[in-house]
């Protein structure tokens, strides 16, 4: 069969995502394994939204709302913005996508930290465009985003720039002063991406807040997703916060039934239900409590953060480490398809969890 493939798309590199247990326990034989790869909320979803989703499944014979209005509404009051300022995706994964459609074309550049998340390249790459990697700074300055060195790459190509705040590997976030700064040597013209995918989890009083830069003279879109705090990574329900005429823009490429109805009713129970999202946060710093203190003991070098996932140097092969983890039932992330290939993420899990892989962690460096 002959058919005509762009070439951009054929260069274009599959994202891989976090290895499924189901996955691991078929290929090694394995029970009873732990997953603390894909940063996702170990505590289960909320009961809240378990509910309304069982009442909305009655509906499941009519089409969505396409609009998603009380979704819409409610965030958009949660974030004191207008509803005209809020886009909904099928995960933050489809805002991302929607925004490469929707700006770019074949010739122009976006700016990325490298690494970070690894749609930004598939997506903008898709366009057609050209994804240009900005390295972090190095360890000394804990692997932060380096945005002196995103501004020196700025050139007239440059429609877009991605910022994750916090960032994913490495937890490390944006603090507003050094925000403002970089946006003085930003031409106004190019828009501002704000990934916020693990922003409840951030402490810094200093940190940047998207959100307060919304139809405020330049465009910026801030991305936010239901699947990290609030536990319902399954249902595929993020959104994006922008000045309107950019929210204009995508709804014009937007699917129209793009989030389901069972997950917008999902994430509207789920907003309501503070008790779920303070959980989720008390369990994640519980869980680092532990952690750091037991990667203090064993002398190993990690960096902390300001997410639910955090960085194990492991001085050693991260790929080899990550296969001894699966024999021993725990899936975490090697970093080498991020370029660290002596580092693994690991997501914070439950206590027992967590408990589980210090002890596999211990086992499989000291073979
Ligand atoms: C930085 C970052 N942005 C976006 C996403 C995508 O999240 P969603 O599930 O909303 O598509 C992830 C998922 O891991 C992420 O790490």
């Amino acid at each position: 069969m002959k058919i005509n493939v762009p070439d951009y798309i054929l260069k274009l590199k599959p994202y891989k995502p976090g290895k499924p247990i189901e996955e691991l326990e078929r290929e090694y034989g394995i029970k009873d394994s732990i997953k603390l790869a894909s940063n996702e909320n170990p505590q289960g979803p909320p009961e809240s939204a378990l509910e309304a989703m069982k009442n909305a499944l009655k509906n499941a014979h009519r089409y969505p709302d396409g609009s998603g209005f009380y979704l819409t509404q409610k965030l958009a009051t949660k974030n004191h913005v207008k509803p005209e300022n809020i886009v909904l995706g099928n995960g933050s994964d489809d805002i991302i996508g929607l925004l490469t459609r929707a700006f770019l074309t074949p010739g122009d550049q976006a700016l990325m930290p490298l690494p970070s998340f690894l749609m930004y390249e598939i997506m903008v790459n898709s366009a057609g465009a050209e994804s240009v990697f900005v390295p972090l700074s190095g360890p000394e300055k804990s692997f932060s985003i380096d945005l002196d060195g995103i501004v020196r790459m700025i050139n007239p190509k440059t429609r877009m720039i991605f910022l994750t705040n916090p960032n994913n590997p490495t937890g490390t976030v944006i603090r507003k002063d050094d925000f403002d700064s970089f946006c003085s040597k930003v031409p106004k013209d190019i828009l501002l991406v704000i990934d916020e995918a693990y922003i409840e989890f951030a402490r810094d009083e200093n940190g940047l807040f998207g959100q307060d830069y919304i139809d405020q003279g330049r465009p910026v879109v801030v991305l936010r997703t239901f699947s990290k705090a609030y536990g319902l990574a399954g249902l595929r329900v993020g959104y994006g916060i922008m000045d309107r005429d950019i929210a204009q823009v995508l709804n014009r490429v937007r699917m129209p039934f793009n989030v389901n109805s069972i997950a917008q009713a999902g994430a509207l129970a789920a907003l309501d239900d503070e008790d779920y999202l303070e959980k989720s946060l008390a369990v994640i710093q519980r869980g680092l409590d532990y952690l750091y203190g037991e990667l203090d003991g064993m002398g190993v070098t990690y960096f902390k953060t300001q997410s639910n996932f955090f960085l194990i140097d492991v001085k050693m092969s991260a790929d080899e480490v990550f296969e001894r983890l699966l024999r021993e039932g725990v899936i975490v992330r090697s970093m080498t398809s991020y370029g660290f290939p002596e580092y693994i993420r690991v997501t914070v899990g439950l206590i027992e969890e967590n408990k589980r892989f210090i002890m596999a962690f211990k086992k499989v460096v000291s073979l």
